[in-house]
C-alpha cells in the first residue's frame, strides 16, 4: 500500500494505466511570439476539464467491456519548461534535465549525434512548449479531435510545429518485437503493486514511509499529483537491422551451426519476437502467450542465457549479480509512427518513445547514459538494440554452445532520434492553475523568486 491514496480523479489517465488504444495522434505546439505565453497557458488552462483522468479511462474501459464502444478521444496535456517558466514564475521542477530540456541534453547526456536544429520535433528553432496526446480507437475520430485542438490553439497565439499518428501494430515495435510487455507495477494502482508512486507522481512517497518526493518550489500546488513525461521521437532502419541479424548469423555459422537471424534478433532484445524471454538451448521462438515476465537473471551471472548487453538485461537487470541496488523505472507509453516495413520499406517509420516518471535525470536519463549506453553498466556489453557509443564500436557477448562469441554493430546507427521533448504533465487541477497567474510580487515572493533563480543558475553551470 502507499501512505497517500492516489487522487484518480486529478492524475492524468496516460500515467497510471496508460492509454493504450489503437491510434494516438501527437500534437506539438510552440508559442510563434513571445507576448503569447500568457495567453498560451490560458488556453492550455482551459483544456483543464477535457484532460482525461485515470477513473475516467477506467470507467470507459469497463464500459467498453460490454460494448463495442468508440473510445470518445481521451487527452493527455504535457507543459514544456518555457510555457512553464515564463508564465509561472514562482515554480520550479527540480530536475535539471526537464530545466535545460532534450535539444540541450541530447548530445551531452543522451549521446544523441543528431544536430537538433534539424529535429522533426522539438528542436532548437521549435521548442514543443506543448505536447497533446490524442488517443481513441477511431482514426477519424481522433484525426478530428487533433484537428480541433491544432486550430483553436492557433487562436491562441500557438503553432503546430509537429503532428503524427501512432498507430498500435499488434502490440508489435517495428522490428517486429513484441513491446509493452515489463511494466513497473504501482503500489495503490496495480494489485500487486510494489513500487511507491512517488517514483512516477510528485506529492507520494518513494519509498513506504518516506516523505512525499516533491523537488520543487511551488506555493500553489500546480506541480502535486503532476509526472515528468519524456518524448523521444526514435527512427527505426528495419532493413538495416533485419540485414545484420542475417549478415552475422551467416558469418556466424561455423562456430554456431544453426545460429538463425530471429535468434541473433533475439538475443540482442533478450526476448523472441513473441516477446518470450530467451533461454538456454532455444533455436526458434516458443511463441508463448502471454509472454512471461515473471523471471530474473539471478541464475545467469555471466548471461550464458540472457546476454549481458541484451537491451532488456542492460536496462533491468532484475536481481543479476552484477546488479546495483536500485534500478531506476520507467512508465513506458511509446506507440510506433509508420507503416510496416515489407508494406512501404521507403518510408519513415519508428517509435514515438514516451514514457512518465518523476525524475527525468535519474530515471530516463541515468537508465540511458549510464546503463544503455554504456559498455561496462550495468553488466559488460553494449545494448546494440537501442544503446549508442563514442564512435567506437558497439560489442556484447552471446554464449554459443561451443562458448563466448563477440557480436558487433555497425557504427551506423538503425535507431536514430528525429526529435522529442522533455515535458510536465500536470493533474487535471494542476493543469487548471496555469490560468491564473502568480499573484503580485510581494518581498517574500520577491524573495522566493530569487532562490528560484539561483537554483536554476546552479543547477544548469554544476549539475550536468
Ligand atoms: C526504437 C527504440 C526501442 C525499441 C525498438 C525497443 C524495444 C523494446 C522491446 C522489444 C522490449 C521488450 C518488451 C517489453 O518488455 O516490454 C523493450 C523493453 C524495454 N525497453 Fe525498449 N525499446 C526502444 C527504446 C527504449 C528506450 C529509449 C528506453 C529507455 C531509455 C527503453 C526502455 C525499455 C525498458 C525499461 C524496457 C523493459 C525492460 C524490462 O523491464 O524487462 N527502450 N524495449
Amino acid at each position: 500500500m502507499t501512505d497517500r491514496v492516489l487522487d484518480i480523479n486529478d492524475i492524468q489517465g496516460n500515467v497510471l494505466g496508460g492509454f493504450n488504444t489503437d491510434i494516438q495522434e501527437l500534437v506539438a505546439l510552440t508559442v510563434v511570439d513571445a507576448a503569447d505565453f500568457q495567453r498560451a497557458a490560458a488556453w492550455a488552462a482551459s483544456l483543464s476539464p477535457a484532460v482525461t483522468t485515470v477513473s475516467q479511462v477506467r470507467a470507459q474501459r469497463e464500459a467498453m467491456k460490454s460494448s463495442a464502444a468508440t473510445v470518445s478521444p481521451w487527452l493527455c496535456v504535457g507543459i514544456g519548461q518555457r510555457l512553464l517558466s515564463k508564465t509561472q514564475f514562482d515554480v520550479l521542477i527540480r530536475d535539471d534535465a526537464f530545466n535545460n530540456g532534450m535539444a540541450k541534453r541530447a548530445p551531452s547526456v543522451l549521446g544523441d549525434k543528431s544536430d537538433p536544429s534539424g529535429w522533426r520535433v522539438g528542436g532548437t528553432q521549435a521548442p514543443v512548449d506543448v505536447l497533446l496526446i490524442v488517443a481513441s480507437n477511431d482514426e477519424a475520430v481522433a484525426a478530428s479531435r487533433a484537428q480541433d485542438l491544432e486550430t483553436s490553439a492557433l487562436t491562441a497565439g500557438m503553432s503546430a510545429t509537429y503532428r503524427e499518428t501512432l498507430r498500435r501494430l499488434d502490440d508489435r515495435e517495428h522490428f517486429g518485437f513484441r513491446d509493452g510487455i515489463s511494466q513497473p507495477q504501482v503500489a495503490g494502482f496495480d494489485d500487486l503493486g510494489e513500487l511507491q508512486p512517488g517514483n512516477f507522481l510528485f506529492g507520494y512517497p518513494k519509498d513506504a514511509g518516506s516523505d512525499p518526493f516533491w523537488p520543487v518550489v511551488d506555493p500553489r500546488g500546480l506541480t502535486d499529483n503532476g509526472s515528468l513525461l519524456v518524448f523521444r521521437r526514435l527512427a527505426q532502419d528495419v532493413g538495416a537491422f533485419r540485414a545484420f541479424c542475417a549478415a552475422e548469423a551467416m558469418r556466424l555459422a561455423p562456430q554456431w551451426p544453426g545460429l538463425t537471424a530471429d535468434l541473433l534478433g533475439a538475443l540482442i532484445v533478450g526476448r523472441w519476437q513473441s516477446g518470450t524471454p530467451v533461454a538456454t538451448g532455444q533455436t526458434r521462438d516458443p511463441g508463448q502467450f502471454p509472454p512471461s515476465n515473471d523471471f530474473d537473471f539471478k541464475g545467469d551471472p555471466d548471461g550464458a542465457s540472457c546476454p549481458l548487453g541484451a537491451h532488456i538485461r542492460k536496462i533491468n537487470p532484475r536481481n543479476g549479480p552484477k546488479d546495483v541496488l536500485e534500478v531506476p523505472r520507467i512508465l513506458r507509453r511509446g506507440v510506433p509512427f509508420g507503416p510496416l516495413y515489407d508494406a512501404a520499406p521507403q518510408d519513415d517509420r519508428g517509435l514515438a518513445f514516451l514514457a512518465f516518471q518523476s525524475s527525468v535525470k535519474s530515471q530516463f536519463e541515468f537508465l540511458t547514459q549510464h546503463w544503455m549506453n554504456s559498455a561496462l553498466n550495468p553488466g559488460r556489453g553494449n545494448d546494440l538494440l537501442v544503446g549508442r557509443s563514442d564512435g567506437a564500436l558497439r560489442t556484447m557477448q552471446i554464449q554459443s554452445p561451443a562458448g563466448p562469441i563477440q557480436i558487433s554493430a555497425p557504427v551506423a546507427d538503425w535507431i536514430k532520434p528525429t526529435g522529442g521533448a522533455y515535458l510536465f504533465a500536470p493533474s487535471r487541477s494542476g493543469l487548471a492553475k496555469f490560468g491564473t497567474p502568480p499573484a503580485a510580487l510581494g518581498l517574500w515572493k520577491a524573495h522566493q523568486l530569487w532562490a528560484i533563480t539561483f537554483d536554476a543558475v546552479k543547477q544548469s553551470l554544476f549539475e550536468r
